[in-house]
């Protein structure tokens, strides 16, 4: 029921929920307890969850997931630089949650795409709304700490690279996108 184009775009998000899912729950394990740790710990299992949605929408499908070894993620991390504080880790990743929303909002616009991938899309987008939302809370928390300027400018660092890493991804899997007819990019 998948094409070639369809089983590697479900991988690749399959792939991407899996490594959001490592990357937070190292956060989640070095860190002191409190309403931060407390919303990490769900943060990371939800990108978990997130990945098993996948792999067995993959599976209803009848196909098997793709292999892929890096991530946006992954690449995320070499365009910013890494993080060197919890206000950059959270930057970083609410930039990050946005694109992931707004990409599987997208998906969900196409008229044609399977009944299980539609209400995959739903049921994820839900959780990751609720993601931008505690970060976005947290952030906000930190403005004594960091000032609200530092925050803003970080933030602005990080989308710059977020779209960097964006063009970078879509040229490298333009053909695929393109016979997705997908109004991804
Ligand atoms: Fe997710
Ligand atoms: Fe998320």
């Amino acid at each position: 029921m998948l094409n070639e184009n369809e089983l590697w775009l479900l991988s690749f998000y399959r792939s991407s929920e899996i490594s959001g899912s490592l990357f937070f729950g190292r956060l989640a394990r070095s860190m002191k307890p409190g309403a931060i740790q407390k919303d990490m710990t769900k943060h990371f299992s939800d990108e978990a969850l997130h990945a098993w949605y996948w792999t067995s929408c993959i599976d209803a499908l009848g196909a098997k997931p793709i292999r892929l070894n890096s991530s946006y993620q992954d690449q995320y991390l070499t365009a910013a630089g890494a993080p060197s504080n919890l206000m950059e880790i959270l930057g970083i990743t609410q930039i990050f949650e946005k694109r992931v929303v707004n990409q599987y909002a997208r998906h969900s616009q196409i008229e044609e795409i399977p009944t299980t991938v539609r209400e995959t899309l739903s049921k994820i987008m839900v959780d990751e709304k609720w993601h931008i939302q505690w970060i976005h809370d947290a952030l906000k928390l930190m403005e004594p700490e960091y000032g609200k300027d530092l925050i803003d400018r970080s933030l602005k660092r990080f989308w710059e690279a977020d779209q960097e890493v964006y063009r970078k991804t879509t040229q490298e899997h333009e053909e695929r996108l393109k016979h997705l007819a997908m109004k991804l990019i």
